[in-house]
C-alpha cells in the first residue's frame, strides 16, 4: 500500500517524500512541474536511498489521474499540489480557482471512485484571516481572506468538510501551515523560487549569495516590538514530520480534525535578519521601504492541539531554519538548474 502525493516535487511536497520513505512508507507521486522540476525527485531519491514511481500529470486530468489509482495500491493522500503566489492569484483568480479548486475536486472523485477516503490537505494559516486574534486556534472562525489564493484554501476546507458530511467514510486532516522555511540538512533539496522571491527567507539567501544587492523589508511601523512583522517561521523538515504523524492519524479514524502546524512562537523581520546574519557570519545589508499590500502585522500559532492529538511538535529552531536555508542556497545558488 503506497502513500499518493500530489505536488511531490515541490518545496513542501519533496521534503515529505523524503521523510515518509525514511519512516518506511512507499509512495507514488504525481506533479506537473508547473513550480518544480524533477530532478527534486531523484534527489529525494539520493537522500533516502529508496526509489519510488513518480508520473508527470496534471491532477485536473481525470483520466491520468484515475490511471495512477488503478496501477498503484493507494491508501492515502496528501495533496499539495496547488498554485501558491499570492501576488499572482490577484491578477489570475481564474486560474487560481481552477487550478486549485478544480484540481482538488477531480482529485476527490477520483479517489472516490477508486474507494480511496483518506486525504491529508496543505492549508494555511492565511484561513484566519485578519480579524483574530494570535495566537490563532484551530477554533477561530475562518472567512477573512483577502486574496484568491487563500480564498481557495478555505473553500477547499470546506469541501473537504462537505465531503465527510456526505459520506461519513472519509478520514479528513487540515494542516494549516504557518510559515515554512529551511531545507534538508543535505542541502539537496530546498525552496527554489521562479523568479524575485516573494516571501522573505528565500530572499535573505539571494541575498547572502549575491544574487540580490539587499533586502527591503517592508514597513517598520506595525504595532510591534520593532515595528517589524511577526510571523511563525517553521522548519520544512519539522513541518513533513507533521505531514507523517497526520498520515497515522488518518489511518486510525474517519472525521476531519484541523491542525496548526507552526511553534507557536512569533520572530520579527529584523529578528530572522539578525539571526540569520548569526547563524551563517554573514552580513544581510536592507533597506526600510513602505509597508505591503495585505500584510498583517501578527501571525503566528497555537500548536498545543497537534502536540496533544499528534504526538507532533516543532524541534528545530530560528538558527537551525537560517542554517540550513543558507546551506541549500550556496550549495545550488540557481536551484535545481546547475
Ligand atoms: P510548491 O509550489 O513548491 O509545490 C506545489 C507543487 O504542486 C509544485 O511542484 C507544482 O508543480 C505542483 N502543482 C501545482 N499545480 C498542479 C497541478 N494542477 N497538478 C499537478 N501538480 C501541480 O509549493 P509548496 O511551498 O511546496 O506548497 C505546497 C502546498 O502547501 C501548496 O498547496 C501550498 O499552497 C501550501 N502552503 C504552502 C505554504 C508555504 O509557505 N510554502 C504555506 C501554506 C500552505
Ligand atoms: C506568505 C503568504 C501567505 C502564506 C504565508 C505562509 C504573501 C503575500 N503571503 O505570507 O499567504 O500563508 O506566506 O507561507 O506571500 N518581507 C519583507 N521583505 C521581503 C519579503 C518579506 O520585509 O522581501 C516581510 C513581509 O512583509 C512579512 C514577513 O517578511 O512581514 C514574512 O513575509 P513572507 O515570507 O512573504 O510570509 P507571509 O507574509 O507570512
Amino acid at each position: 500500500m503506497s502513500i499518493f502525493i500530489t505536488g511531490g516535487a515541490g518545496y513542501i511536497g519533496s521534503h515529505t517524500c523524503v521523510e515518509l520513505l525514511e519512516a518506511g512508507y512507499d509512495i507514488v507521486v504525481a506533479d506537473n512541474y508547473v513550480n518544480s522540476c524533477p530532478e527534486a525527485l531523484e534527489r529525494v531519491k539520493k537522500i533516502t536511498g529508496r526509489d519510488f514511481k513518480y508520473y508527470e500529470c496534471d491532477i485536473r486530468d481525470r483520466s491520468a489521474l484515475d490511471k495512477i489509482f488503478k496501477e498503484n495500491s493507494i491508501e492515502a493522500v496528501i495533496h499539495f499540489a496547488g498554485l501558491k503566489a499570492v501576488g499572482e492569484s490577484c491578477q489570475k483568480p481564474l486560474e487560481y480557482y481552477d487550478n486549485n479548486i478544480g484540481g482538488t475536486l477531480v482529485l476527490l472523485d477520483v479517489m472516490r471512485s477508486n474507494g480511496c477516503k483518506k486525504i491529508v490537505f496543505s492549508s494555511s494559516a492565511t484561513v484566519y484571516g485578519s480579524e483574530n486574534k494570535v495566537p490563532f486556534v484551530e477554533t477561530m472562525k475562518t472567512g477573512t481572506t483577502t486574496n484568491p489564493y487563500g480564498t481557495t484554501k478555505l473553500y477547499i476546507e470546506g469541501i473537504l468538510k462537505d465531503m465527510y458530511l456526505a459520506d461519513n467514510e472519509w478520514s479528513v486532516v487540515l494542516l494549516r501551515y504557518f510559515n515554512p522555511v529551511g531545507a534538508h540538512k543535505s542541502g539537496l533539496i530546498g525552496e527554489n523560487p521562479n523568479g524575485i522571491p516573494n516571501n522573505l527567507m528565500p530572499y535573505i539567501t539571494q541575498v547572502s549569495v549575491g544574487k540580490r544587492e539587499k533586502l527591503y523589508i517592508n514597513g517598520n511601523d506595525y504595532p510591534t516590538k520593532d515595528g517589524t512583522c511577526i510571523r511563525d517561521y517553521i522548519h520544512v523538515v519539522d513541518l513533513a514530520i507533521g505531514h507523517i504523524k497526520a498520515v497515522e492519524h488518518i489511518m486510525k479514524k474517519t472525521g476531519v480534525d484541523i491542525y496548526n502546524l507552526g511553534t507557536g512562537i512569533g520572530y520579527s523581520v529584523l529578528d530572522v535578519v539578525e539571526t540569520f546574519k548569526r547563524a551563517n557570519n554573514i552580513d544581510i545589508p536592507y533597506e526600510i521601504v513602505g509597508r505591503r499590500a495585505g500584510d498583517i502585522a501578527e501571525c503566528y500559532a497555537n500548536a498545543d492541539k497537534a502536540l496533544k492529538e499528534l504526538g507532533w511538535k516543532a524541534e528545530k529552531n530560528l538558527e537551525d531554519m537560517c542554517r540550513d536555508a543558507m546551506n541549500w542556497q550556496s550549495k545550488n545558488p540557481n536551484g535545481y538548474g546547475n
